[in-house]
């Protein structure tokens, strides 16, 4: 027996990359590698890596400065650089930073074990095709006997909106639905591995349409249904939505799916019309507002977040008050804001930009205002019971941590839960970035 090979791997960027890396981690562990936490010590160092702002991709480059220097050491070392940094500059990647041996963009991972028998051959490996084939059951994996109680699962990937200012569409490539039957083996297994909640992921997940048992498309909401029957399986979430994707029987399942949890990642990037027509987001502020109203309609307590883009080329100081203004409307639980980063090749970066000055200035006003949106949600859970999927324990004794039905992290004093559990807690103090929590007797 020859001892394992060491891999160790680093994630930027969104879930599905986590999701990615799992996979890949996997797919090497049929290879004998072994996961280990540090790049130190390890002889595949794999960066999963993401495009989506120019910062994240820079990083990429300065980590791959510092990792070669452990080549010095161990010249058995490879590193290998995935994700859409990787589809979207290929070649490029190992032309800037020659200790890099090997390139794979996301739809080729499936090849990484042939690949990493090249490398070892002291090759060179680059694969960025978009083949026609459903990576994840090519993948021949060893996983691990027990899981986390929460895991992702990639159901969609790719997208063809197009909105002027990002790179997915070209990193990821077309729309694509993995099918019904294969995701539903894939929750099973987790469940019967100890997940009891499932995070489905695409970057346009609402508008999944994976072939049914009759080979006819289903929809994300007749998906999530299928899910709800898996006994085991408690909860069930989803992201990341379009509003124009939000069908009717989508809407209808938050109010009428015990499983699906009530909260909702919808993006609108901008308040004003006239920059999310510039976006190419084919929706307007009071559509998707409207959008809003009937998923409350059908679901009174859910948590909204959202994804804001300032400082979008042409954003005048009235389009961003049309955003602060939306803003205000919603009242989101959480949101995520960005200044607007140039992507090269996206028609966003050919228009006049916004002062840099001006937009950071801007993206400090909208996140003052989130924080504050997300303080007094925050502080409105106190008193509440609600259910709490226990994942880990606390720093204290007794305290165990885990996610409210409503995403919050919350801490549950005193509690002999264990994890994986599900339990109703009452909510006692709301404090900066979680909530404090006891456990709540059902009468
Ligand atoms: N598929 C999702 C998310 C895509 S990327 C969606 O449709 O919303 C996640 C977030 O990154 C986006 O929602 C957007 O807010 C932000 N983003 C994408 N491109 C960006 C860019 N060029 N500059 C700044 N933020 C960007
Ligand atoms: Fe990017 Fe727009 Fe597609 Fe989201 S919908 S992944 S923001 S192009
Ligand atoms: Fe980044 Fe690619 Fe995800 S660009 S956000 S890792 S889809």
């Amino acid at each position: 027996m020859t001892a394992p090979k060491k891999l160790f791997v680093k994630t930027y960027g969104c879930q599905m990359n986590v999701y990615d890396s799992e996979r890949m981690a996997e797919a090497l562990g049929g290879q004998g590698y072994e996961q280990i936490d540090t790049a130190e010590g390890a002889d595949m160092i794999l960066l999963n890596t993401c495009h989506i702002r120019e910062k994240a991709a820079e990083k990429v480059y300065s980590e791959l400065g510092r990792l070669k220097t452990l080549k010095i050491d161990n010249p058995d070392l490879k590193i290998g650089v995935a994700g859409c940094v990787a589809q979207a500059e290929g070649e490029e990647i190992m032309r800037r930073q020659p200790a890099v041996d090997l390139v794979v963009g996301p739809q080729s991972y499936h090849r990484l074990p042939q690949m990493e028998a090249k490398v070892r051959q002291g090759e060179k490996a680059l694969d960025t095709d978009f083949p026609e084939e459903d990576k994840f059951a090519l993948l021949k994996t060893r996983p691990k006997a027990r899981r986390a109680p929460s895991a992702f699962l990639t159901v969609q990937e790719g997208c063809d909106k197009f909105c002027a200012f990002c790179v997915v569409p070209y990193t990821r490539g077309a729309e694509s639905s993995r099918p019904v039957a294969r995701v539903l083996d894939e929750a099973r297994n987790l469940v019967e591995r100890g997940v009891r909640e499932v995070t489905l992921l695409g970057q346009n997940v609402n508008a999944y349409h994976g072939a049914g048992p009759d080979g006819a498309d289903t929809s994300l909401a007749q998906l999530i249904w299928a899910l709800n029957d898996i006994d085991g399986l408690e909860r069930i979430r989803f992201t990341t939505s379009h509003p124009n994707d939000m069908t009717d029987d989508l809407i209808e399942a938050h109010g009428t799916c015990d499983k699906l949890m009530p909260y909702l990642h919808l993006p609108v990037q901008s308040g004003s019309d006239a920059i999310l027509k510039r976006m190419n987001r084919s929706h307007t502020a009071e559509s998707y507002l409207r959008v809003i109203d009937r998923i409350r309609a059908a679901r009174p307590d859910i948590v909204m977040s959202g994804d804001f883009i300032v400082g979008f080329p042409e954003e005048t100081e009235a389009d961003f008050q049309a955003t602060l203004d939306l803003v205000e409307e919603v009242k989101y639980g959480y949101a995520y804001s960005f200044k607007y980063s140039t992507r090269p090749g996206t028609p966003a970066a050919e228009r006049p930009q916004v002062d840099p000055d001006v937009a950071d200035e801007r993206l400090q006003r909208l996140q003052a205002l989130i924080t504050r949106q997300q303080q007094e949600i925050q502080a409105g859970m106190v008193g509440r019971v609600t259910r709490v999927l226990v994942e880990k324990e606390g720093r204290e004794p007794g305290q165990m941590v885990g996610k409210s039905d409503y995403l919050h992290a919350v801490h549950i004093e005193n509690s002999d839960a264990a994890i994986g559990d599900v339990v109703p807690v009452r909510i006692t103090q709301a404090k900066r970035n979680s909530l404090a929590a006891v456990r709540h007797e059902q009468s």
